[in-house]
């Protein structure tokens, strides 16, 4: 492997996965789903799936693809031929390539809205900015033409960077636009918290209320765990089969995984003062709480226009850092096959997402009627992606590393402490892939 096929140093590998990690779902998925599951169950849930499964889904997901040093069909398909399991191991890499694309098509679809409101400035003077800005909102969802066209535009930014190739195309900028959006989320976590109800906001997201656990909490908890991890569909793999030699995968999950869960929290506490300080926004507002809540904030901050600007670049930012690995599999895949250029995989791609981001543009307004299973084609599609594919995904990873690689594969590969090692072991084995399917019963009976 020649050594610009690796990131530049330890740190371009986390920043980079943690650029894939941190994004929509973080800022704009998880306060909603917070908001529409009931507030502190659903976080209580989301944590133990981020530590019970995701850690180890994750690590077994980089020590793939760090091993197999190829796109994750390839990667599995090696290691199954080195160890003479069935071929069919590669199937799961290509249903994590479809996961990625159908997910980018509607992720494209938020993600230029983000990018829009950058350019939205509340005329001044309102006497009630609530009420401007959920206006604001359903008739922006309402117009499928200005939804196509930020649509667009966000496509095509992601298709440009995947284009150029993932390592010179983000290598660079995750190194400082990552530290920058930390910093920014806590300055206005801690502004809401300043302004708005903190204390309601506290409550809801911390004092734990076992009652209120459904199956539906359960399961979306778990989809969102997933999510926001970008595990479950060879993004994070891909992303390991670019890492140093020398790199250690236990100390570079633990980061990762602190820094989407800190995100995570600060985006809740950054919203939801601002939901419980005013009577006309709601916390079950669904996809667009962050749109009609923060713009609110900011509306009443001195200097409040600038700062909304330099939030929503920060989040468009996030979110390209996320759209990019999406695309990656499915992209590292085709042009391993050797037929065809990066940009015409990219293109090909890139028309195909879009076509599909119409569905789930439309499903806001000229379709909103059209029910599946009682969802829309969007609500379908997150269902569909979160809830079944990326956690049966993930179950498989734990099942082909936990079960059937030999021990001394995860041994030599993983490089820790014996000890660590052995518990680590254990969860993969029974914990993780046991909850999995445990947490799949539950939600079906
Ligand atoms: N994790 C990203 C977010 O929170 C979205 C994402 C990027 C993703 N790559 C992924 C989700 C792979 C699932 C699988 O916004």
């Amino acid at each position: 492997m020649s050594a610009s096929k690796t990131w530049q140093g330890n740190s371009t590998f986390i920043l980079a996965a943690a650029g894939s990690a941190v994004g929509l779902g973080n800022i704009w998925k998880f306060p909603y789903m917070v908001g529409s599951n009931g507030g502190s169950a659903f976080v209580l849930i989301y944590l133990i799936c981020i530590l019970a499964i995701g850690l180890p889904v994750m690590a077994s997901e980089i020590l793939i693809g760090k091993y197999g040093r190829k796109s994750p069909v390839n990667s599995l398909k090696k290691i199954s031929q080195e160890y003479e399991l069935s071929h069919s191991w590669r199937y799961l890499g290509i249903l994590g390539a479809l996961a990625g694309v159908i997910i980018l098509s509607y992720y494209s679809v938020f993600a230029g809205m983000a990018f829009s409101y950058i350019f939205n400035s509340f005329p001044p003077g309102l006497e009630n900015p609530s009420n401007y800005s959920s206006k604001y909102f359903s008739d922006f969802s309402s117009s499928p033409g200005k939804l196509i066209f930020w649509h667009t535009l966000f496509l095509v930014s992601t298709c440009l960077i995947v284009g150029f190739g993932v390592i010179k195309g983000i290598g660079k900028s995750v190194n400082f636009l990552m530290p920058f959006l930390f910093i920014f989320i806590i300055l206005i976590s801690i502004y809401s918290s300043y302004v708005g109800d903190l204390k309601t906001t506290l409550r809801f997201l911390f004092s734990p209320d076992f009652s209120a656990i459904t199956p539906k909490i359960v399961l979306s908890a778990m989809g969102q765990a997933f999510f926001s991890l970008s595990i479950g569909m060879g993004a994070i793999m891909a992303y390991g089969a670019y890492m140093p030699e020398k790199q250690l995968i236990g100390k570079t999950v633990l980061t990762i995984i602190f820094l989407d869960t800190f995100v995570a929290i600060a985006a809740g506490i950054a919203i939801f003062p601002i939901v419980f300080s005013n009577s006309s926004l709601n916390v079950t507002a669904g996809p667009g709480l962050l749109f009609e809540t923060l713009p609110v904030a900011f509306y009443s901050l001195p200097y409040g226009n600038f700062f909304s600007i330099i939030f929503f670049l920060l989040i468009s930012i996030a979110a390209l850092s996320s759209s990019i690995s999406l695309l990656e599999p499915f992209t590292a895949w085709m042009e391993e096959m050797k037929k065809y250029s990066r940009s015409i995989i990219v293109i090909f791609l890139g028309s195909l997402i879009w076509f599909l981001g119409l569905a789930s543009i439309f499903s806001f307004n000229i379709w909103s009627d059209l029910k599946f299973f009682g969802l829309n084609f969007l609500e379908l599609l997150d269902y569909l992606t979160n809830n079944l594919m990326l956690p049966a995904g993930g179950f498989l990873v734990v099942l082909l590393i936990g079960w059937f690689l030999p021990y001394d594969f995860v041994k030599q590969n993983l490089n820790l402490k014996e000890i660590y090692l052995k518990v680590f072991y254990f969860f993969l084995r029974y914990v993780c892939s046991g909850s999995i399917v445990l947490i799949f019963l539950y939600s079906i009976f």
